[in-house]
């Protein structure tokens, strides 16, 4: 797929790999709609980008609560109305709750599956009717390694994740016979603002790196959506977790275990 020209919306572009994402995209040409909760911050995206790729329209940036189905509602709205349509939806925004599951409480969990699953579980529905009537579109999950196989004091995260693997793959076997995808991409540990903002629950401490560069992973990501690759597992701890967890799960279960026990802190 070559990008230029193509209209794509970023969600939780205003850091990490999002904002790494839409700068690689406006690089490659894209007309690009960013979005994230902070107006602010989005203005100062659109402007860093008009900026720095002379000649690409201005990002149009629409400021959204992706846990808010009628911010949404109104995110779709705006790009369509504003782009004409969207080609490639990245559900990019996410964030992270870090800790025992014993402590997690019911509402890290829901807050987990508003912004993680239901949020882009949202702006595919929005998006759909526009692709199938367009007779094309690409809708791009980011997921995480951690849905591979449940990573200890990461459990509420590693469900919301497992969860829009299972509804992106379901998906794709209902969307048979069109030219409408989903791609699923498995980031590993990444530099991002993700860890100061997440909730920590407590019971462990968070391992230490290595943790790829933003920019690196989001090139990467790029990339695959210009081979049209179905998934992307990033790293190469992501890729063993998925190669062994097929070949020899009891062998993962045995090291998450033991990471468990070396990361677990006793109060
Ligand atoms: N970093 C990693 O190690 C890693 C590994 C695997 C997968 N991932 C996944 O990669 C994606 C990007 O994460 P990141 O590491 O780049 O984190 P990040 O730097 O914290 O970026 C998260 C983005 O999501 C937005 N966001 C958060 N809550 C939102 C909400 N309720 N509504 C709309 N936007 C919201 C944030 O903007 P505002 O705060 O302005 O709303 C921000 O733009 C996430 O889905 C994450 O789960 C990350």
């Amino acid at each position: 797929m070559k990008l230029d020209g193509k209209r794509v919306l970023v969600t939780g572009a205003s850091s990490g790999i999002g904002l790494e994402l839409a700068r690689v995209l406006a690089a490659r040409g894209a007309v690009l709609a960013i979005s994230s909760r902070s107006a602010e911050r989005l203005e100062q995206v659109s402007e860093e980008l008009a900026s720095a790729v002379p000649g690409i329209r201005k990002p149009l940036p629409v400021a959204c609560d992706i846990a808010d189905e009628a911010s949404v509602r109104h995110l779709i709205g705006a790009c369509v109305e504003s782009l004409g349509t969207v080609d490639v939806l990245i559900n990019n925004a996410g964030i992270c709750v870090y800790g025992s599951v014993e402590k997690t409480q019911i509402a890290d969990f829901r807050a987990l599956l508003d912004v993680n699953f239901l949020g882009p579980v949202q702006a595919m529905l929005e998006i759909l009717p526009f692709m199938k009537r367009q007779g094309h579109g690409l809708i791009v999950n980011i997921s995480s390694v951690a849905a591979i196989h449940g990573v200890p004091y990461l459990g509420a995260y590693s469900a919301s994740k497992a969860a829009l693997v299972a509804l992106s793959q379901s998906m794709r076997a209902e969307l048979a016979g069109s030219d409408v995808r989903v791609m699923l991409v498995y980031p590993d540990y990444t530099e991002s603002a993700i860890f100061e903002n997440e909730t920590k629950v407590g019971g462990a401490r968070r391992p230490e790196g290595p943790y790829a560069p933003a920019s690196d992973v989001a090139e990467a990501i790029v990339r695959a959506i210009e081979a049209e690759k179905r998934d992307l597992i990033l790293g190469t701890r992501g890729k063993a977790l998925a190669f062994f967890d097929g070949t020899a799960p009891r062998l993962v279960e045995n090291a998450m275990r033991k990471i468990a026990v070396e990361l677990r802190e006793e109060e």
